[in-house]
């Protein structure tokens, strides 16, 4: 029984217990923050009963939308069944989504590494690319975040996610993907270094929803195959059809020899898992487990999750929406001259915000996103300069919906414009 005394929906004292027991490393967005208890869909509802469009999905997470029916159930019938045995007995669940992952992804990412973080998936797919090039040097590219743990922090090139002073020094980074010396740099480094893999995040989530410039992705790959150098892409962000397609890669014209998934995967239930070809998996036959890689209860939601976006054509609803959000945003905001930009891919859209120097672009953007959600809409905050406001709703999002969206963002721009 729980010793606090807040009432449920007294967000002021829930903010004073944060304070008192979490780590203050963990922030929460919002001058007044709501405290959230339910979700349905692509809805979300305060203690109180209010209603918000969840225009974030809990960073990309609830692609296939809240408490939804058909994946709650898979999850109940599994957790009466069983819930937890690790990885040292056969559980069906795992093997079963091993074997589904397999068929829908591209032809040769067939063999899994399954964890409970996008973090830790990235951990395992840099460990994979040491073990079977013998190298033990990386690439991956400003403005990225692939994690908070050692080597994915050290991966990580946005200055606010590299907190640890003292990071690993075998990371090289090379310009962001749409700066015109980017591949430049990296052929430098793949002739100088002995490098095992170059990490990448086909639309840089984080970092601003950047997206990789038409061509890039295949102009990499051949300069990898031409050194010996793997490619790995973190779609822990962009993965299961945020973008359109079980992977952002294919779509831009890659499959690499690694890839990463998380986030949308379990659809709140925890699962991650580093994916790659059969051949590049036997460099790793140490002992390696994750206690809760392929967990019974997540890998059971991860299957119904699969099962959900095959049957309601999640990917095509990305694309279809994602391309009518972005032709809307253009007309309505791009005429606005706070809107630096506007950019992306399917329902992975950035709204890029600049109204005077770094210090006023940042306090006005909190002050959108604070108007914003007082009229219902809860949206991300990513970029470098956190000017950037980020659009990932469910995938299930009705498109009425984001018109409410798209008119209440342009009525307050114009109303703190004034
Ligand atoms: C692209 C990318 N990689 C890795 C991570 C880290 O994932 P996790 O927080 O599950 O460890 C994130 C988290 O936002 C991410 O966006």
């Amino acid at each position: 029984m729980s010793t606090s005394i807040c009432s449920p929906t007294d967000a002021g004292a829930w903010v004073q217990v944060k304070k008192r027991h979490i780590w203050p490393c963990v922030y929460h967005f919002y001058r007044e923050p709501p405290v959230i208890a339910r979700g349905e869909g692509a809805h979300l509802f305060d203690a109180q009963g209010r209603r918000y469009l969840d225009c974030y999905s809990g960073v990309g997470v609830m692609s296939a939308g809240h408490s939804n029916p058909q994946i709650l159930a898979a999850v109940q019938q599994q957790m009466q069944q069983l819930c937890h045995t690790t990885t040292i007995y056969l559980s069906e669940p795992v093997l079963r989504l091993s074997e589904r992952l397999a068929e829908l992804l591209p032809e040769g990412i067939d063999s899994f590494f399954f964890c409970a973080s996008g973090s830790e998936a990235n951990e395992a797919a840099l460990l994979l690319a040491t073990l079977a090039t013998g190298r033990n040097e990386f690439i991956t590219f400003e403005n990225s975040l692939h994690g908070r743990t050692k080597a994915a922090m050290s991966a990580t090139a946005l200055p606010m996610w590299r907190t640890d002073p003292e990071l690993l020094d075998n990371f090289h980074k090379a310009p962001q993907p749409t700066e015109p010396n980017c591949l430049e740099t990296v052929e430098r480094l793949l002739q100088n270094h002995k490098i095992a893999a170059v990490m990448f995040e086909p639309i840089q989530g984080n970092g601003g929803i950047h997206v990789m410039p038409g061509g890039f992705l295949p102009r990499l790959k051949n300069l990898c195959q031409q050194h010996e150098t793997l490619l790995i892409a973190d779609e822990v962000q962009t993965g299961i059809n945020r973008t359109g397609d079980w992977l952002a890669s294919t779509s831009f014209g890659v499959t690499p020899d690694i890839v990463t998934l998380a986030k949308a995967l379990g659809n709140g239930f925890p699962i991650a898992v580093a994916a790659t070809s059969s051949q590049l998996a036997q460099s790793y036959r140490k002992p390696g487990a994750s206690t809760f890689g392929g967990n019974l209860v997540s890998a059971a939601a991860a299957l119904a999750v699969l099962e959900y976006h095959t049957e309601h054509s999640l990917g095509n609803r990305a694309s279809q929406l994602g391309r009518w959000l972005s032709e809307v945003l253009h007309k309505q905001l791009g005429k606005l001259s706070c809107v630096k930009e506007i950019r992306g891919r399917g329902l992975m859209v950035g709204v890029e915000i600049v109204h005077g120097d770094e210090q006023q672009t940042a306090d006005y953007v909190t002050d959108v996103l604070e108007d914003l959600k007082d009229a219902g809409f809860l949206l991300g905050r990513t970029g470098p300069g956190r000017n950037v406001l980020t659009i990932m709703p469910p995938l299930v999002v009705e498109q009425s919906d984001l018109q409410t969206l798209v008119d209440a963002l342009e009525k307050i721009l114009l109303s703190i414009n004034e």
